[in-house]
Parts: C-alpha cells; structure tokens; sequence
C-alpha cells in the first residue's frame, strides 16, 4: 500500500514524532511506501509532494514543528475560491493520480472536520488528533498538550520570584482556543492562585477580593493565570484587561505576560513523544487493515479508534467537576 502523510493547522510539539510514528512502522512492520505532502491540504490540491525514505525520517522524534509545512487550508470552503474549481474533487482526483491508498492527515479540530467530509466522499482517510489545546472530543488527550503545559508551567514557575520580589500580581495569558486545558493543568502544576478558563464564568469583583484577602494572610503577591478564550468584555489584549481590572480593583501593581507561541515551539516531553508513537504506529494498523475514516483516539489510558463522523464538529470543554477543578477549590485557588 501507499501512504500520504500530511499536517494541517497549527504546528505542536509531537508531531514530527507521530510522522516518524506512521512512516517508521508503514515502512519497517508493513513494507508500505510513504509520500510526505506539502503545507497540508494545499499541497494535495497542488500535488506538491515527496517520497520520504528512511533517511529523510531521521532525528525526527525530538523535532519540533512539522518537516512537511502546515496551513490552515479549509478544502470545501468555498469562499474566495472561482465557482468553476471544485477544489475537494481536484484533491481526490489528485490521491488517486498519485496512486496513494489512504491520506494520514494529523491535525486539530479543523482538520478533523475536513477529514470527515473527505471520508464521507467515500475517500479513504484516517486522521490523528493534534493540538496544544487538547480539546479534540472523543480522546482523553492531544499530542502537544503536554509539552505546551509543560513550557506555560516553567513559565509560571519563573513569574513567582517577581510577583514575590515586588509584591506585584502577575497576569500570566496561555493559548488554549476556547477551552482551559492549557490553563487549568499549567496554572495548577504553576500553582496559580486565579485561574480564569473560558468554561467558568468569572466575575472580577471576587477575583479582586481573592487577591486582597491573600494581603490580608500574609502574601502580598498573586499569580493569575489566564486562558486566552476568556470573555474580556470584547477587549482584544485578555492579560493586559485582566491586569488592568485587577489593579483597579485591588490598588496593587500588576503586570501581564503573554506566553504566547513559544509554548507549541520546540521539542515534544517524553510524554508526547510516546503518544505520537503509539498514535502513529496505530494509526498504520487502521490503514493496514483498511479501517479508513476514524481518528486514533486515547481512550481510558488505552489507543484505540472513533469513526470521523462521529469525532467532527465537537470541542472537548473542561467539565466544572473535574478533578483538578474540585481540588484547587479545596486549596484556595480561585476559578473567578
Ligand atoms: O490551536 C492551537 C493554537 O495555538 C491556539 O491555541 C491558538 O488560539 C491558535 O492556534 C493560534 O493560531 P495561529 O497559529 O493561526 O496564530
């Protein structure tokens, strides 16, 4: 069989891994040939593809970002594209013209979308989920998150001598789309005493008392840790609102960091980096044994596979009584 391997949306730590992940076993466990396409699904429309090899699947396991390029491109939206392209027949034209067999696309939500419609055109494709923001629904965790969770986290680490040093609060924004995951796990591991995640209605008044009854007790610093998806009363710039608010209501100096995109960058944790592996390796069975149109999932602490019709068009949100949620109540951290 032949394989063609893409990535699509935004970069994260782990997926050079899962590529190494899908081709390694393809290659070596089911003597398939694998061909790597270009900047995701532009690079099916454009046929702009190349065989990778062994050789070229070297080193990648500790790679940040992606060998083949990533974009954004949405197939079947139909804006901006002239009404006479039909731009998903071209692409499905294209996989049969490059003799490919089935299209291995890791991505995040979007990506999941556009595989299952794929699939429903009765092209044969499987997906894996990847994203920072570990919000793909139907797997307990994305490849990417805990990397991203682990550079926010050090982060925080590094804002308490500040915040401590100055008796500053320290507003601290991480990505995260519109859920909290990011938020939630790095400002728990951080120990953060706000953490403000889109799931949780907030109201600043009571994050302000929070912050002034820790005064009272002795520690006049706060670190806040803040989800990019928050509603910030349509302001654009969420850490520099938070700390602007806070300041107002509490009279303490505060100061904002904007983490930003040095948390998807670099090397993946081990963490990810066995995921991606298991990922990828299951990924190749489901092509092997033409179980085409699912997504790799984890699934109570095992790989296992959910059909893309399924998976499509739903976010995985933090529910309110998640464990980490009940406990950091018990400790004092405020959730707004
Ligand atoms: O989905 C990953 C993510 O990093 C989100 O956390 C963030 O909102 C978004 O991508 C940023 O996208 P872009 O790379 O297009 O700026």
């Amino acid at each position: 069989m032949r394989i063609g391997i893409l990535t699509s949306g935004g970069d994260c730590p782990g997926i050079n891994a899962t590529i190494r992940g899908v081709c390694k076993t393809a290659i070596h466990h089911y003597g398939m040939e694998v061909i790597g396409i270009h900047s995701g699904f532009q690079g099916l429309f454009e046929k702009d593809v190349e065989v990778l090899t062994e050789k070229s699947l070297s080193g990648l396991l500790i790679q940040g970002g992606t060998i083949l390029g990533t974009s954004r491109d949405k197939p079947f939206k139909k804006k901006g594209m002239p009404a006479d392209i039909d731009k998903p027949a071209i692409i499905a034209q294209n996989i049969q013209e490059l003799g490919i067999d089935c299209v291995v696309c890791i991505g995040g939500n979007g990506t999941q979308k556009t595989a299952a419609k794929f699939a429903a055109m009765g092209v044969n494709i499987i997906s894996l989920p990847k994203t920072i923001d570990n919000d793909i629904w139907g797997t307990e965790l994305t490849f990417g998150f805990d990397s991203a969770v682990t550079i926010a986290t050090e982060a925080i680490d590094r804002l308490h001598t500040t915040a401590s040093s100055h008796k500053r609060v320290m507003v601290i924004e991480v990505m995260g789309h519109k859920a909290g995951w990011i938020a939630l796990y790095s400002g728990m591991a951080g120990g953060g005493d706000v953490i403000l995640i889109p799931e949780i209605p907030y109201d600043i008044k009571r994050v302000g008392e929070t912050i002034l009854n820790r005064v009272k007790k002795g520690k006049p610093y706060s670190i806040v840790v803040v989800a990019e998806g928050i509603k910030t009363d349509g302001k654009k710039r969420v850490a520099e609102y938070i700390a602007q608010e806070i300041e107002f209501e509490t009279g303490i100096e505060t100061r904002e960091t904007v983490l930003g995109y040095t948390q998807r960058g670099g090397s993946p944790t081990s963490f990810d980096r066995n995921l991606a592996t298991r990922m990828g390796g299951h990924a190749t069975e489901l092509v092997a044994n033409r179980q085409f149109g699912r997504m790799v999932a984890l699934v109570d602490g095992k790989i296992t596979s959910l059909p893309l019709n399924e998976v499509a068009g739903k976010l995985k949100l933090v529910p309110e009584d998640h464990d980490l949620i009940i406990q950091g109540k018990r400790l004092g951290v405020s959730f707004g």
